[in-house]
Formats: structure tokens, sequence, C-alpha cells
């Protein structure tokens, strides 16, 4: 090979390593997030006299005007940089010059990437805390519209007993107030300030921790420096939390696709979340829904990704932990865009209140109402119960009817043992009666539907 060609090979390849060892061409999303801790530290320094405020001022209006450049879109992000953190403080020596040189003092890329990182997944857990607020209160406002709407509650996919539909989209709203305080309760664990831990054993400068968690929001310094660079479990948590929340949007979005498919038609999303086939002219195809569902698949990738990361690693920083930005940003991302459009698709869907009754009339769905009536009223045995039910269950299907619908005449005919029964029974067999009849604490009934609404209304003026 020509020393020609062996130049190029070797500035091909210090190329591709530097491409290889950057994070700046994404980690820059931390830019505001690494310009507010370096304000915070320099202050601090400022104040245990490690930095003149002269330097301290030159400093801060340095970093400000970085800021400024990143965000009109002056600033060029270059490889050379190799990350956000190098990145800020190279143009900002560039504008100061010596000053900037001293805004090192007392910390190391390690906490100070720990501190930006937190920053940032502390921000997006309050905003998707607030995202998830937003989605209880329209699951909460639509089920007030349907306290009263019959819809077959299955287990299986098969038809089991009659619920309103409120109490059902309330089940989504219990889930999302669950992965809303799983939010809260991340945050509080992890607000814990890195900055100060240095490299991992802290430092010989006489440096005020306390003030710079104060200054950034953050409860605390964190306890031990060498496990706080070594620490991602507040990634590891968001990742978790969004694989939750991404897992109960899958599910309502299963439902969804179920509901608005041909044989159920419960419920028409408005046409802006479907599309037509590119070959079948009648279709319209549940797509939003379906990449919602499809979307979680990513999302559990980042978390199992990271736990992959994480689990071989010695104490303290070792750079693999620079594979823990981008599955965060795109979980974030993902379940951002995923909640404001699934609030949009419940707000607007149109619920077909006639197609849902109906179907409650397929599949005997108060054949155990008749059980439990025979086991309050005539004291018989529940197994007893169950199989003179069969016998009425029997009967309807020879009539072609739904056991609700049938006769105190027919019912009596059935089995001997009901040749007697009291005409109310028919009552208990009635959908909405039955659904009511539910009024156990937590209970299907429109009461109970009704207090757990009024107890999610008190929860919403709360938080
Ligand atoms: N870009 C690095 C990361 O994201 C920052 C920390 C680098 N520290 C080091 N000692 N090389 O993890």
């Amino acid at each position: 090979m020509s020393n020609q060609n062996n130049q190029i090979l070797k500035n091909t390849n210090a190329q591709i390593l530097d491409e290889f060892n950057a994070s700046i061409m994404f980690d820059k999303e931390l830019y505001a997030q690494d310009i507010k801790g370096s304000i915070a530290h320099s202050r601090m320094l400022a104040s245990q006299g490690i930095l003149t405020n002269e330097e301290q001022e030159a400093i801060e209006k340095g970093l400000l005007q970085v800021k400024s450049e990143i965000e009109s879109g002056e600033f060029k992000f270059s490889l050379a940089y190799e990350d956000i953190h190098m990145a800020v403080e190279t143009r900002l020596t560039e504008i100061i010059g010596e000053p900037g040189k001293r805004l090192h003092t007392a910390r190391s890329r390690n906490d100070q990437v720990c501190t930006d990182f937190t920053l940032y997944v502390q921000d997006k857990t309050l905003s998707i805390k607030e995202q998830l607020k937003e989605l209880i209160a329209t699951f909460v406002d639509v089920a007030t519209l349907h306290t009263t709407t019959l819809i077959p509650g299955m287990t299986h996919l098969q038809h089991a007993q009659p619920l309103n539909f409120g109490f059902h989209l309330l089940a989504y709203a219990n889930m999302f107030k669950r992965d809303y305080e799983r939010f809260e309760s991340s945050f509080e664990r992890n607000n814990y300030s890195p900055l100060g831990s240095a490299a991992l054993a802290g430092t010989p400068h006489n440096i005020n921790r306390e003030l710079t968690a104060q200054a950034l929001g953050f409860t605390a310094p964190t306890l031990n420096a060498m496990d706080t660079v070594s620490n991602r479990d507040f990634a590891l948590e968001i990742l978790f939390n969004i694989s939750t929340t991404m897992m109960h949007i899958s599910r309502i979005s299963e439902e969804l696709i179920l509901w608005s498919s041909y044989e159920f038609q419960f419920v028409r999303m408005s046409d802006q979340y479907a599309t037509t086939s590119s070959i079948m002219p009648q279709k319209k195809n549940p797509d939003v829904p379906e990449l919602l569902r499809g979307k979680t698949g990513r999302v559990y990738g980042n978390l199992i990704s990271l736990l992959t990361v994480m689990k071989g690693l010695p104490l303290a920083y070792n750079k693999d932990t620079q594979e823990d930005k981008e599955g965060v940003f795109d979980s974030v991302k993902t379940v951002e865009i995923s909640i404001s459009i699934l609030n949009e698709v419940i707000k607007t869907m149109i619920v077909n209140v006639d197609k849902m009754q109906n179907a409650c009339k397929i599949g005997h769905l108060t054949a155990t109402d008749l059980a439990d009536y025979l086991v309050q009223k005539q004291n018989m045995p529940f197994r007893t119960a169950y199989y003179i039910t069969k016998d009425v269950v029997a009967l309807a299907n020879s009539l072609n009817k739904d056991i609700s619908e049938l006769s105190i005449d027919e019912i009596r005919k059935a089995n001997d043992e009901l040749k007697n029964i009291n005409e109310d029974i028919v009552l208990y067999l009635d959908l909405k009666n039955s659904m009511n009849a539910r009024d156990s604490f937590g209970g299907t009934s429109t009461k109970q539907t009704e207090s757990q609404i009024e107890y999610f209304k008190k929860w919403l003026e709360n938080k």
C-alpha cells in the first residue's frame, strides 16, 4: 500500500472512531440542562471563593451567549467537541478566554453528565405527569356520559356480565392514575444532586454541594460520589414508567381496534385517526391505535437495552453508560406523542350506544343473576342453582332468545324447581338491573360508577 493510501486509511479510521466515540450528535439535547448546571456550579464556586465574582459573571454571561447561539441555530455542533459538555466549555472559552478554563474546577464530566441527565429526566417526569392528568380527566369526562350505557363485560374475550361503559372507561383512568403515581414517586426518589461528586471520589476543593443542589431544584446532594457517577437508576425508572404507561395505552388501543371492527361497531373513531387501504376502497383502518400498540415495542426495547448495558459494569463510571441517552430520548418522545394522540382519540370517538346495548343480549349475560337469585331467595346451594340455570340457558337457546328476554312462563317451564318461582325473577334477569345489582364497593352499578367519578374529580382537583 502506498504511503498516501495509508494516510487516507488512517484519516478515515480517525473519522470513524471520532464518530463512534462522540455523543454530541444526540446529547446536544441536554444543552439547556448543561448550561443551567454550569451556571449553578460557577455561582457556588464564587460563593466559596474559588472563583472571583468577575470570573463568575464572565462565565455566566458567556454561558448565556452559548445558549442563545444554540437556540438560534448558529452553533455548529462539531464531532471534534465529542460531547455537549466539551462543546459548551470550548465555545465558552472561545468567547470569554481565561475564566472559561476555570469552570471545570471541582467537577468532572462524570458528575456533570449525571446532573444534566437527571435534570432532563426530572423535567420530563413532571411534564408526562401533567399529560397523564389530562388523559385521566378525558376518561372521566367520557365516563360521566355513559354511566347507564350497557356494554358486555368480558373475560377470555367472551361475554360475561353486563357493565356500564363508564365503568369500563374508569378502569383505564385507574391504570393511568397508577402511572401518574409511579412518575410522582420516582421523581421524589431521584431528586438528588450528583453535582460535586466529581470523577468518582469527591474533590479536595472546598465546595458546597447543598448550594448547587438547592439552586437546581434538588432535595439534597447525593450521599456517595462513587454510587452517583455509576448510577443510572433514574433513567431506568423513567424507561420502566414509560413502558408501563405504553402497555396501558396499548391495551386501550387494542380495545379500540376491536370495538371499531365491523363485528363490534361499538365505537367509531374520527376519520382523522383512520386511513384507507390503497387497494380495498371500502376500508377504514385503525392505523392510529395500531401504531400506539406497535410503538410499545420500541419502548420496551429501550428499557431492556439499558438494563443490559448496566448489568456487568464495575464501579464507577464506564463509557458504556453513554448508551443511556438515545433510548430515553426516544421513549420520552414516543410516550409524549402517544398520550396526546390517545387523549384526542378518546375525546372524539363516537360511541354507538345501541350497538353496545344490543350486544348485551347475546350470551346470557345475566345467567349468574338467576343462580344468585336462587341462592339468595330460595336458600338453594349454589351448585344446584348453577345446574338449574343451565336448563334455563338451554331453553333460551332453543327459543333463540337471550335469558334476559324470557317471560315468566318460559322460565317456569325450564326446570321443575322453577315451576312456582316468583315472577319478580324477570326483574333480576333484566340487563340494567343486573348491572345495578353489582353495587359492592368498586362494582359496576351506576351508583358505584358515579361515586368513582366523584373520587376522580376530587383527585384531579387536588393534583
Ligand atoms: N459523553 C459522556 C457520556 O455521555 C460524558 C461523560 C464522559 N466522561 C468520561 N470520563 N469520558 O457518558
